[in-house]
């Protein structure tokens, strides 16, 4: 790290939505070549600062200088021009268009790209990438990448566009490990080239790993900002959520039942191959493996968003057809999907209207007095999950993301499904608040409910499945009892066989 002057320099940074304050007073001084963690509960204020730093939002009151030079980061385009990029967790790119295009886009009619022949852009889209060490084919369309490809190409247009600071809000939730270690490769090798990094992500043994300094924001103002190898995880904690950790050891004690969900010999090709399995009622029942494995496409093609072509689906000992998700629903399914995107937020509905748009009706008759125990419903989730908000009319849109992530889940709980899918439901939350939910997913359990929990996270799915079967390349691949369940048989089961057999 350079003893030379800050990079970014923070002063009384303040933001208010609509008189609401959600960043108070932030001083912050970012170095040159530092990698920059920023911590903090769901609605901390993390992404607010930083939007405000890349010129998505303007403060409300403060000062930002960038190489001792006061400066106003009216807009994105300026933010670029002053060398400052934010990398979208999921990348806003022009999809049809192709990655050497993709990274011409975006720097400016002053590009240094532009006029130049194709030909020539290819060769230097090319040599982009290969100074990232990665191996993309730059004249295919981007919607053929994968995400982390995708972000792969938003970091080679940052370096394209001089960018000094490079924001990443949440990049390595969507990715595998394999693809992390690959971007945290070069996150190390820009900071050594004397770049700066901020970083943010709720995954501890991340930013362990991965940073320099920690700065770590509750209810909107900066806590403290230090040297990350001064602080051990329980005060990070402390320091985050104020308050001691809850315990999230909760075993749950249901009853096992009978099959509530059977699933035979279910096949997509391409996608997955001769699926099959059991989920009985008062059972939680995990589904391990690496991003891209397949999961996600199994839970769509149960729930009917993208139904199989062959191989049967057995809800309650009954044969059924599942062919769109009205059908799944009608049969007491329910899917909290992965991608926030698509999980069915109405983002310009209430947080209210949000929470209890899949409430039955058989909840309450009619008229206000089912609407009075909507509203007693949903107060009630926004409490039970500490989803922090200004107020439950306010638009679902405006709320963090964990946050939205919080509502999506509070709506299907609140649905009191017989069988539940869960992709990745804990991605983007807190840390605070993934003890509250795990005592929920156990308490449905108890209830009687059939649980199918998707999960990157190891220690989530030991500390809750009853079962673990883990995928890989579209294929199950184990099926692990609790008791002999590890996070070696877990990880071994997940890594594709050729893979593996290179690792061998
Ligand atoms: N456009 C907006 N209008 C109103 N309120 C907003 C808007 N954007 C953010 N907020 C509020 O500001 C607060 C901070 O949100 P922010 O997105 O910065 O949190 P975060 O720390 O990134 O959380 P997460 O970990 O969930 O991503 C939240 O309470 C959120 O609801
Ligand atoms: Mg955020």
């Amino acid at each position: 790290m350079t003893e030379s002057a800050p990079l970014l320099l923070a002063r009384g940074v303040t933001k208010a939505f609509a008189g609401v304050t959600v960043l108070r007073d932030v001083d912050l001084d970012l170095h040159k070549g530092e990698i920059h963690a920023l911590l903090g509960e769901n609605g901390a204020g993390k992404s607010t600062f930083a939007k405000i730093v890349a010129g998505v939002h303007r403060p409300t009151r403060g000062k930002l200088s960038l190489n001792g030079r006061q400066v106003d980061i009216s807009s994105p385009l300026v933010a670029q021009k002053l060398g400052v990029t934010l990398i979208h967790q999921e990348p806003i790119s022009f999809p049809d268009l192709s990655v050497a295009e993709n990274l011409v886009l975006g720097q400016g009619e002053q590009g240094w790209f532009s006029r130049v022949p194709w030909a020539e852009m290819t060769r230097e889209a090319r040599r982009q990438m290969d100074q990232l060490g990665v191996s993309i084919d730059v004249t295919k369309p981007m919607r053929g990448l994968s995400i982390a490809d995708q972000q792969m190409v938003e970091i080679g247009r940052a370096l394209a566009s001089g960018s000094r600071l490079i924001i990443m809000d949440e990049p390595t939730a969507p990715l595998t490990p394999k693809e992390v270690d690959t971007l945290f490769g070069i996150v190390r090798r820009l900071r050594g080239e004397g770049r700066t990094i901020i970083f943010i992500s709720h995954r501890l043994e991340e930013v362990r790993a991965l940073c320099d300094r920690v700065t770590i924001f509750r209810d909107g103002s900066k806590v403290a900002t230090d040297a990350i190898e001064n602080l051990d995880d329980a005060e990070i904690i402390r320091l985050m959520i104020g308050r001691p950790l809850k315990e999230y050891m909760h075993k749950h004690n249901a009853s096992i039942g009978e099959v509530a969900l059977e699933v035979e010999g279910l096949t997509l090709p391409g996608r997955f191959q001769d699926v099959s399995f059991q989920v009985r009622r008062g059972e939680i029942v995990g589904l391990g493996g690496l991003v891209g494995a397949g999961r996600t496409d199994v839970a769509c093609a149960i729930f009917g968003i993208q139904p199989a072509e062959s191989g049967s689906l057995k809800v309650n000992g009954k044969t059924v057809d599942i062919r769109q998700p009205d059908d799944a629903i009608a049969l007491g399914l329910a899917f909290v999907p992965e991608d926030r995107a698509v999980s069915g937020i109405f983002r310009t509905l209430s947080v209210e209207q949000n929470i209890t748009a899949a409430i039955p009706g058989r909840i309450a008759p009619r008229g206000f007095i089912r609407r009075a125990i909507e509203k007693l419903l949903a107060a009630d989730s926004v409490r039970k999950l500490r989803i922090r908000l200004a107020s439950v009319n306010q638009p679902i849109g405006e709320l963090s993301g964990g946050n939205q992530q919080k509502a999506i889940l509070a709506r299907w709980l609140l649905a009191e499904p017989g069988i539940l899918i869960l992709d990745e439901p804990t991605r983007g939350i807190d840390i605070g608040v993934k003890a509250e939910f795990y005592d929920i997913i156990g308490e449905l359990a108890e209830q009687g409910r059939a649980i199918l929990l998707i999960s990157s996270e190891l220690p989530e799915l030991l500390a809750l499945c009853d079962r673990i079967l883990v995928m890989a390349e579209g294929r199950l691949t184990a099926e692990i009892p609790r008791a002999e369940a590890t996070q070696e048989k877990v990880m071994q089961a997940a890594v594709p066989r050729q893979q593996a057999g290179i690792a061998a």
